[in-house]
């Protein structure tokens, strides 16, 4: 049996907004697994961003606790959850979040200097060489498609080796055959590190190769088998 890299425990987030109280995400409960595929699914404005940015640790819930690899991210000082997103999550945003003024490579090596990797030049190639961009390393993302952009993002997402990648909506806006391409990449480079791999899509086929599905209704989970 797989080790438990993800543990969510109550976790509840309720924003203030004047007068009004929003519960964003109600009482989810759920474990993942080490190496495991999830798949987040749910109408728009379900809550699947927000629960992602939650455990990810780019947000702080109201209560319930969040434990990565054995520690809880929402008893974390804003410094250790820096250090935690910089050594052991990746994360690929549906914009892809590329800076203009840097090359595919510098955008990689961003990614790099906060992790421990020894040569981290070199394994920035070598990130950037299995998505298929060797011949793309120097080109800054206006120069380049949006599936050569995903697949930037991909490579800075997976070059630390992190124990876990999360991804929202990472087709994009790109067109089916594109955002294929670029989620083919997407599962070899989780398959070949072992990595966990916590998605949200819209997209069914996306959904459907994942080991596991969660699916938000209204800020719940609930978690069908995939058969
Ligand atoms: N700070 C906030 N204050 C009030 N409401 C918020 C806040 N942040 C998000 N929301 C609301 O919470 C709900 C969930 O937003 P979220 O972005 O998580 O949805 P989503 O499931 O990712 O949707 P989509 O599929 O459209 O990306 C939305 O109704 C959104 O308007
Ligand atoms: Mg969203």
């Amino acid at each position: 049996m797989a080790d438990e890299i993800l543990r969510v425990n109550q976790l509840h987030y309720v924003v203030q907004d004047g007068e009004q109280q929003f519960t964003l995400l109600n009482q989810i409960h759920f474990n993942v697994y080490s190496g495991e595929s999830v798949a987040i699914v749910g109408a728009s404005g379900s809550g699947k961003s927000t629960l992602l940015s939650m455990l990810a640790g780019l947000d702080t819930p109201t209560s319930g606790s969040i434990v990565l690899n054995g520690r809880d991210v929402t008893q974390m000082s804003e410094d250790e959850r820096a250090q935690l997103r910089a050594h052991q999550i990746g994360f690929v945003f549906q914009t892809f979040q590329l800076l203009d003024h840097l090359s595919a490579l510098e955008n990689v090596m961003l990614a790099a200097q906060l992790s421990a990797l020894p040569d981290k030049r070199q394994q920035c190639f070598d990130a950037l060489a299995r998505v298929g961009l060797s011949n793309r390393v120097h080109h800054t993302p206006k120069t380049l498609s949006g599936g050569e952009q995903q697949r930037v993002a991909l490579a800075r997402a997976f070059v630390r080796k992190p124990a876990i990648v999360f991804a929202d909506e990472p087709t994009g806006s790109l067109d089916v055959a594109t955002g294929e391409q670029g989620i083919e990449k997407m599962f070899e480079l989780q398959q070949q590190a072992n990595t966990t791999l916590i998605l949200v899509t819209h997209d069914e086929g996306l959904a459907s190769r994942c080991d596991r599905r969660l699916t938000v209704v209204q800020g719940s989970v609930t978690e069908q088998v995939v058969v």
